[in-house]
């Protein structure tokens, strides 16, 4: 595995892959690598890609008083494991390479990001768009991986590749979990022992949320009311919403008509704030 922080050494290098008869797959990343992120790059690799992974803490996505500072920063333990994973270049530029004192450009998404997650991170998914932008210039990838776990995240970013015409392919990948269910996701690190067992809620409450809807609840209002008295098990905690959603639009279902429906959630258990999903079809 090749390691750079040059912009200019990235793109030599995926040139050469691509000189070489290789397609580039791309899987951005702040670091704080886990399974969750080494699935993602052993996709990239089964599907025959040279495997590019980046590691940059983008400060344009944290608001104020979210845990930029904090954020895990692990880079031997990230080195490792991208390296153990299949990737052929990692990419850790760093502020000044990937922003410079002056730049002032941001890629600001549509409606999309609006919803959900939209009103509780203002600005968030601006960063997002911005800094993934500039790294598909810098990697220019044939296809770009991203979890399932972020979904508002990966329909944001599918549609700034529609919308902005670059020609990559966004691939999601399933959401990898522990044993007990929670999803992998670098924040579980910000879980003391009590607190960890606690976030289990948040698998449990989508499981309810799919077993209503399987055993025929159609009313919206009843499936999140029955999956926020579930979630109240991992109190004290702090819901900052629980929906039920179209997949694509991310609009609102209020009542569930034949189709794939999404349970989305967000929870602040202590210092962390969890996300998870789920996609049922309702038939
Ligand atoms: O999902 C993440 O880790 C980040 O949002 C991403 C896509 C690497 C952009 O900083």
């Amino acid at each position: 595995m090749i390691t750079t922080s040059d912009i200019e050494a990235c793109r030599r290098t995926t040139d050469a892959a691509r000189r070489a008869g290789r397609t580039i797959g791309f899987v951005p990343t702040m670091g704080g690598l886990h399974a969750g992120h080494a699935s993602l790059i052993e996709r990239a690799r089964t599907d025959g890609r040279f495997v590019v992974v980046s590691i940059f803490v983008n400060p344009t996505q944290f608001g104020p008083g979210e845990d930029l500072q904090s954020y895990p920063r692990t880079p031997e333990a990230d080195a490792a494991r991208a390296k153990a994973s299949g990737a052929d270049l990692l990419f850790t530029p760093d502020g000044d390479a990937m922003y410079g004192a002056d730049a002032g450009t941001r890629v600001r998404p549509g409606r999309l990001a609006e919803a959900l997650c939209g009103p509780f991170r203002p600005g968030h998914f601006e960063g997002v768009c911005t800094v993934v932008a500039k790294l598909f210039h810098i990697v220019r990838p044939d296809a770009a991986y991203f979890g399932q776990k972020d979904a508002q995240q990966v329909v944001i970013v599918r549609a700034m590749v529609r919308d902005l015409r670059m020609p990559i392919e966004i691939v999601t990948c399933p959401i990898v979990r522990e044993p007990d269910g929670l999803a992998m996701s670098t924040r579980n690190a910000y879980l003391s022992a009590d607190e960890r067992r606690r976030a289990t809620a948040l698998y449990r409450a989508l499981q309810t949320g799919a077993e209503r809807i399987a055993s025929g609840e159609r009313r919206s209002g009843k499936v999140i009311s029955a999956m926020r008295r579930v979630l109240d098990e991992a109190s004290p905690c702090r819901i900052d919403y629980i929906a039920i959603v179209d997949p694509g639009t991310l609009e609102d279902r209020p009542e569930l008509g034949a189709g794939p429906v999404m349970l989305a959630l967000a929870v602040r258990i202590g210092s962390a704030r969890l996300i998870d999903n789920q996609i049922v079809d309702v038939p």
